[in-house]
């Protein structure tokens, strides 16, 4: 049997060491705020190139803490595309503002030519969503937002090591979310997210809003001003288990992320000549693609998932609702003309990608296609 990811194989390779590593974090003492959330912090953002920033509870706190972070709520719209996942739309809405969709382009990506059109007066932010692990044309969304004068929140969850012309993701705009759910690049084993930015005003902002607007390790904060916040926050923090776990898988990720490039080279060779729309990696703008997902697109998807299952190969789609045909958000989202986001959803599925996938597995899985292709 074959399926779309598994976070367990890695584990098995590092159990002795995440067990060890959880007992540690235990016996500190420091369940949140310790040495394990310090080393991990500044150990991330080195490895990304990134400026500042702070872990948070989720990818989706990520993406919340940002807007929190910028002012944006009440009144305001926030442009973002409809073929992402729903923390993307949800954390928008949490922060109050509404939802303004556009469509995207033949990469799956959010379609520049395409925004000014949804710019109104209220609209504040642009997020970006890197989806499946590419980043999108930066250099074109940020001109529009200079523009305008709207921030830019790069939804960078699926993500993590990914470059536009040459720089990471989450370098590129006011702010960079990411998630460290189990399946992404970089994941724990719980929930954990990362808000980056180039502003330390901004980042201490964000440190601020996570805890309840308390400050941390202010030197000049007495103890009796240790349950003082002078900023409303929430509770975003993420645990020293969680963050124990993630500085020991760091050190792993670009040969995770050689490996999914490597696999998914491989897939592109095997699958060139079928009737498949593969992904495509951005070369104009020297784009690193790091393939959380290897979403791949064909009318005829239904079928082919369902005689794949017969070959006992469980694939996944990413995604098969847009966010504006759900019934949750249907109503309270703006511009719902998204011929494109709407023809993907029907078509788009995923192949298994996860480092440790045996190259004999992914031969038996393009083999399959292929037969499958033949016959329909
Ligand atoms: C594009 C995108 N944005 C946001 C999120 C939210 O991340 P999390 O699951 O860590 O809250 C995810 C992950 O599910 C995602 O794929």
């Amino acid at each position: 049997m074959i399926r779309s990811w598994s976070y367990r194989e890695e584990y098995k390779d590092l159990r002795k060491q995440i067990l060890k590593s959880i007992d540690k974090s235990i016996n500190s003492g420091k369940i949140f705020f310790g040495d394990e959330l310090e080393k991990f912090e500044k150990n991330f953002l080195k490895k990304n190139n990134l400026k500042y920033g702070v872990a948070v509870g989720s990818g989706t706190d990520a993406l919340y803490l940002a807007l929190l972070s910028l002012g944006i709520g009440y009144g305001d719209e926030v442009i973002t595309v409809s073929n992402t996942a729903i923390p993307t739309v949800s954390a928008i809405i949490s922060a109050g503002a509404k939802v303004k969709f556009v469509d995207v382009n033949n990469n799956y990506l959010m379609d520049p030519e395409k925004i000014e059109k949804q710019i109104t007066k209220k609209t504040k932010a642009i997020i970006p969503v890197h989806l499946y692990g590419q980043s999108c044309d930066m250099d074109k969304i940020n001109k529009i937002a200079k523009k305008y004068k709207l921030k830019v929140i790069e939804d960078c969850a699926q993500a993590q090591g990914a470059k536009f012309k040459g720089k990471n993701v989450g370098s590129l705009g006011d702010a960079g979310c990411f998630s460290f759910y189990p399946t992404k690049i970089l994941g724990a084993y719980g929930d954990g997210g990362f808000v980056s930015t180039n502003s330390k005003y901004l980042c201490k902002k964000i440190a601020k809003i996570r805890f309840y607007g308390i400050e941390q390790n202010d030197k000049k904060n007495k103890f009796n001003k240790k349950y003082y916040s002078n900023l409303h926050g929430v509770n975003s923090r993420i645990s020293e288990i969680q963050a124990a776990i993630l500085n020991l898988k760091l050190p792993k990720v670009d040969m995770w992320i050689k490996k999914r490039r490597t696999l998914a080279k491989l897939y592109m060779k095997e699958l060139k000549h079928t009737s498949l729309k593969l992904p495509y990696e951005n070369q104009l703008y020297n784009c690193k693609h790091v393939y959380h997902l290897f979403a791949i697109y064909h009318p005829k998807r239904d079928l082919i998932i369902r005689k794949l299952r017969e070959h006992k190969i469980y694939v996944n789609i990413n995604y098969p609702f847009p966010i504006h045909k759900m019934k949750g958000y249907s109503k309270i989202v703006l511009n719902k003309h998204l011929p494109i986001s709407e023809k993907f959803a029907k078509g788009i599925f995923s192949l298994p990608m996860y480092p440790k996938l045996k190259t004999v597995n992914l031969l038996y899985v393009t083999r399959a296609l292929k037969k499958i292709l033949q016959k329909i």
